[in-house]
């Protein structure tokens, strides 16, 4: 089994030109399943409100949740590097809101780092939550907590105004003292840049090239069905392989071809002695 990464690794892979590879897990088997692929990193992502919750969006998450999903992939995956993500309404509040809820999901769920949403807007959160010792991951371009104020899941930095934001974002990401950033959904000349200009790694979801790349597990797996971004890649069809074994079982059920013989405990004693059994109740 591979060692568990440490920040170092990240560190000097980005300083080789090795590329980052992980997804999102949200349980134990897929997290599981990533690790025996070789994951780089698993981020529980809030995105569990959509994709595992059914809520419309992110806000609904609560820190609860991402700590029952952290614990859960953790024990899936316990040479992986976890990512825990900060959700709505765990940081927005103060610095002090900010590191208590960072605190508690080190202490309760054995996560690697935190990753919280903004940049310029978070900066004190960012510094105080590093200051505190525990490793920040940057979240900026399109962040799903603030899709209400951006007028919903758009791209950003597609023109120079635009552009100039997520920059000033990045390197106040990388000034408060977060270990990496993570760029959301930015036209790859902009990625580019900013994975050139920062010396921490910079990853990539829907950004292009960068240090590393990030994709929601159930949009590449084909699971979650509401919507799939411009951006992923689909490697699989897990929602048509469910969906086509629950009918067959449906069917067999109705049908009484299933259970058979080889899918039942027999008994120990002999049918005579169980129907001297049955008697005595009769
Ligand atoms: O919650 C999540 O999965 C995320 C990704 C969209 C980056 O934050």
């Amino acid at each position: 089994m591979a060692k568990k990464k440490s920040v170092l690794d990240f560190y000097k892979m980005k300083k080789e030109g090795k590329q980052v590879a992980w997804v999102t897990a949200y349980d134990y088997p897929t997290a599981s399943f990533a690790e025996q692929a070789g994951m780089d990193m698993i981020l529980v992502g809030d995105s569990l409100g959509m994709v595992i919750l059914g809520h419309k969006g992110t806000i609904p998450v609560t820190m609860e949740d991402c700590i029952s999903h952290c614990q859960a992939v953790r024990r899936g995956a316990p040479q992986t590097w976890v990512v825990g993500d900060m959700p709505f309404g765990s940081y927005q509040l103060s610095d002090e809101q900010a590191v208590e809820n960072a605190v508690r999901f080190l202490k309760e769920s054995d996560v690697d780092c935190i990753k919280l949403e903004g940049g310029v807007r978070v900066e004190s959160r960012i510094r105080a939550i590093s200051n505190a010792g525990i490793l920040v991951m940057g979240h900026i371009g399109l962040t799903p907590q603030s899709s209400g104020v951006l007028g919903g899941f758009k791209a950003q930095g597609r023109d120079i105004g635009s552009a100039r934001d997520v920059i000033k974002d990045a390197l106040a990401v990388e000034k408060a003292g977060a270990f990496s950033l993570l760029v959301e959904a930015v036209p790859p000349i902009l990625t580019k840049f900013i994975t050139r200009k920062l010396k921490i790694p910079v990853y990539s979801i829907g950004a292009g090239e960068a240090d590393g790349q990030l994709i929601i597990s159930s949009d590449m797996l084909g699971k979650f069905q509401a919507f799939t971004p411009k951006f992923v890649k689909v490697y699989a069809n897990v929602a048509e392989v469910e969906t086509t074994a629950f009918k067959k079982y449906v069917e067999e059920v109705r049908e009484g071809v299933f259970p058979t013989d080889e899918h039942v405990y027999q008994a120990l004693d002999s049918d005579d002695d169980f129907e001297k059994l049955f008697r005595e109740f009769e």
